[in-house]
């Protein structure tokens, strides 16, 4: 059984979507801690609902990278999925978790990636740039925003009456679906890391 460390700052749906996967054992893992980088945040009100770990650090600490490191080392998490994360992972995290942290982002990849591309941005730049499709990604996290090997894609029409808030919507449904599936084969040996 696989140990799972989720990470977030918003509303958690990404990370719902992994612990109902869990919870009804399509996914043969364990959401063991989820962290998240804001106490407001939907997504850790959701966590505590649910009875699982759960931690809160402040954003401004100046060692977050190694505070969260340790914790997850703490929990002997074999995989980091970031889920609606709004901070940039640390060098610590990257060389203790290398090749075990995953993101994904709500854009077809490389497109629509890098700092300032996140939320609503993405889904205002995929309109104004007259895309006929778009999408999701789950990529592994590098030192860059979004520039980590992408693991998978799924990809979804872009309708002429579409808005960002439409489009956004979207994306999210699928991102549920590619977040668990991409999970799913990777548990499975099916992607390598
Ligand atoms: C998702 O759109 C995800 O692609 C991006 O942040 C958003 C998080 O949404 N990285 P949620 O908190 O999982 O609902």
């Amino acid at each position: 059984m696989k140990k799972l460390g989720i990470l977030v700052s918003g509303r958690g749906s990404n990370m719902t979507a992994i612990l109902d996967a869990c919870e009804k054992g399509y996914l043969h893992a364990r959401v063991e801690v989820v962290i998240s980088s804001n106490s407001k945040a939907k997504a850790f009100a959701k966590a505590e609902e649910r009875k699982i770990n759960r931690i809160c650090f402040d954003e401004r600490i100046h060692n977050l990278d190694a505070t969260i490191c340790e914790y997850l080392s703490l929990h002997e998490i074999d995989l980091v999925l970031l889920a609606g994360f709004m901070k940039k992972i640390g060098p610590k995290m990257l060389s203790v978790f290398e090749g075990s942290i995953l993101n994904i982002h709500p854009s077809l990849l490389p497109k629509y990636g890098g700092q300032g591309l996140y939320g609503i941005n993405v889904h205002k730049a995929v309109i104004e740039a007259g895309e006929k499709k778009s999408g999701a990604t789950v990529h592994l996290v590098n030192e860059h925003y979004d520039k980590g090997k992408i693991l998978a894609q799924k990809s979804v029409i872009v309708d002429e009456d579409d808005t960002p808030e439409t489009l956004a919507k979207k994306v999210l449904k699928i991102e549920h679906v590619l977040y668990v599936e991409t999970v799913k084969k990777i548990i499975e040996g099916k992607i390598t890391l």
